[in-house]
């Protein structure tokens, strides 16, 4: 049956796209989002054409309400939603961070397998169904969009599910999301719970039924194209596919399935601006550390690549032969738009308007200063090249470590060397260091001059795009006792880049523990004596 309804009743094919990317893909092992990288991300997810924004859980910590009110104060033309669990302090906390938002949406949600009913909340079938209708009411009163979710929805008895369902749609929520919460359930299986549900859910017809599933067995996108198959009309996905654990449903292949096959999903469609999927999945890798793997669909390096010859020669006579997309279509070859030195100021702010970043009048003159310098290296400045330099830039600009200038020599039969000079606290500090590698070598001289005690757990580097004037990208990731900072860095010289983020990452360190920087036998400045 296909699925009625409320905010798609002129066009019963729409999909609602949920993004969680800031909310469960923010849950990611390390992904953790500094306040104003999570405004990027917003903007960003606004111009990619999402319907449907969680911006976070504000009852888990000031930080977090922070933010989602921020977003909410912030976003235009899309719902925020804030998750809350099914009790009156969450949703009292969620209804005031999104107090402000154009469309304000309060998700909430309680389990309802036995699994969890029995260890984890220690309640009884009815009383989770009495808490259900209790809590929907209550969030009633701060506004008229509730989602309503039932937390590993997958393993609980189809039959009391049922009635939990109508049980928040008596209570007036106006979404019933259904998560995979374990990645557990299979695409026939979610399909006929669908079915399921639309068949005995008392007024169904009255709510939007969601889909949100996670990608233990790599099922998830499967899995929500069989819902949405079956007739769900919200699919809740994050970029890339970050998210707990093994992550979430990913965006983009939902967003591309549907564009792609509509003749194998009824028709539907998203208003996803499908050529912005490449810059907004680099955004987000990049200010999350989060890499994408090279073989990941639609955004991954590797994704439109033809490495055998026969493929190759196939392409060369026609390109439908060995692809199904193009990848213009979803924001690659497109990422060749764009400026060169001659397109002034007014054109470099377009640009940036259309892929989502918005800048003030101080902001956009620097980045226009460095987009100029680039341009002298570089022959052509694509949409990835500007996401990737910009987000530098607003990372970079608080950031108590400043790097000044550094120098590193390598060569064959002796260790590398390298030298910093670092601007902190409005005074320069300089290290010393020998490595293995000129990276290592400019890393220890780092570690010397700042002197925080941290591990090194995780270095990827990258060109943000084709070519050998190539930026290259560094992200990385360090551990101080349990805690663990991601920082990125941006320059033509990757070991420059290596050196920013290395930076960024022990500025987070010192903007989070103040007094991590322990002053060292430092500012031997002898290299730039
Ligand atoms: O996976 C899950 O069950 C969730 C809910 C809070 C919707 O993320
Ligand atoms: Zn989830």
């Amino acid at each position: 049956m296909m699925q009625p309804d409320v905010a798609t009743a002129n066009q019963p094919e729409r999909v609602i796209v949920f993004d969680t990317t800031l909310r469960d893909g923010e849950q990611s092992p390390g992904a953790t989002l500094t306040a104003n990288e999570k405004l990027e991300v917003a903007d960003a997810l606004v111009a990619l054409g999402i319907d449907v924004m969680e911006a976070g859980f504000p009852a888990a910590s000031p930080g977090d309400f922070e933010a989602v009110r921020a977003i909410a104060n912030r976003v235009k033309g899309v719902s925020v939603a804030g998750l809350a669990r099914c009790n009156a302090s969450d949703i009292e906390r969620a209804a005031q961070a999104v107090r402000r938002a154009e469309a304000p949406r309060i998700h909430t949600f309680i389990a309802t397998s036995d699994i969890h009913l029995k260890h984890k909340l220690r309640m009884e079938r009815q009383e989770v169904l009495e808490r259900i209708d209790h809590m929907v009411r209550f969030a009633k009163e701060f506004t008229s969009d509730v989602e309503f979710s039932a937390e590993d929805a997958t393993r609980s008895d189809w039959d009391f599910l049922a009635q939990v369902f109508g049980a928040a749609v008596a209570a007036g929520a106006t979404t019933l999301n259904v998560p995979d919460t374990v990645g557990y359930t299979s695409p026939v299986e979610y399909a006929a719970l669908m079915e399921y549900l639309f068949e005995h859910v008392p007024e169904v017809e009255k709510a939007i039924v969601s889909v949100h599933c996670h990608d233990d067995l790599g099922m998830a996108t499967a899995n929500t194209l069989a819902a949405v198959r079956a007739g769900a009309r919200q699919v809740e996905v994050t970029m890339n596919g970050i998210g707990e654990r093994a992550g979430n449903t990913s965006l983009e292949e939902v967003v591309m399935a549907l564009a792609t096959r509509r003749d194998q999903f009824g028709g539907a469609v998203t208003r996803i601006r499908t050529d912005r999927l490449v810059p907004t999945s680099r955004l987000v890798s990049t200010l999350t550390g989060v890499p994408v793997q090279p073989n990941k669909a639609i955004v991954g390096a590797n994704a439109f690549a033809h490495e055998a010859g026969i493929h190759q020669d196939g392409m060369l006579k026609e390109r439908t032969t060995y692809e199904i997309m193009n990848p213009v279509d979803v924001g690659w070859e497109g990422t060749k738009l764009v400026l060169g030195k001659h397109s002034g100021r007014a054109g470099f702010r377009n640009t940036l308007h259309e892929v989502g970043i918005r800048l003030d009048e101080a902001q956009l003159n620097e980045a226009y200063q460095r987009f100029l310098e680039l341009a002298d290296r570089k022959k052509t400045v694509t949409a990835a090249d500007l996401v990737a330099l910009v987000s530098d830039q607003l990372e970079v600009a608080d950031d108590p470590l400043q790097l000044v200038r550094w120098n590193a020599s390598i060569g064959s039969g002796g260790p590398a060397t390298g030298s910093i000079v670092i601007r902190y606290d409005g005074r320069e500090i300089a290290g010393d260091g020998e490595g293995n590698g000129a990276v290592n070598a400019l890393f220890q001289a780092i570690d010397a001059a700042v002197a925080i005690p941290c591990e090194l757990e995780e270095y990827h580097v990258e060109a943000v795009t084709p070519g050998e004037d190539a930026q290259g990208q560094v992200r990385l990731r360090i551990r101080t006792g349990d805690q663990v900072y991601t920082g990125h860095g941006l320059a033509t010289d990757v070991i420059e880049a290596s050196a920013r983020a290395y930076l960024a990452a022990l500025s987070k360190v010192i903007q989070q523990e103040p007094t991590a920087m322990i002053p060292g036998p430092v500012s031997s400045v002898s290299r730039w004596a």
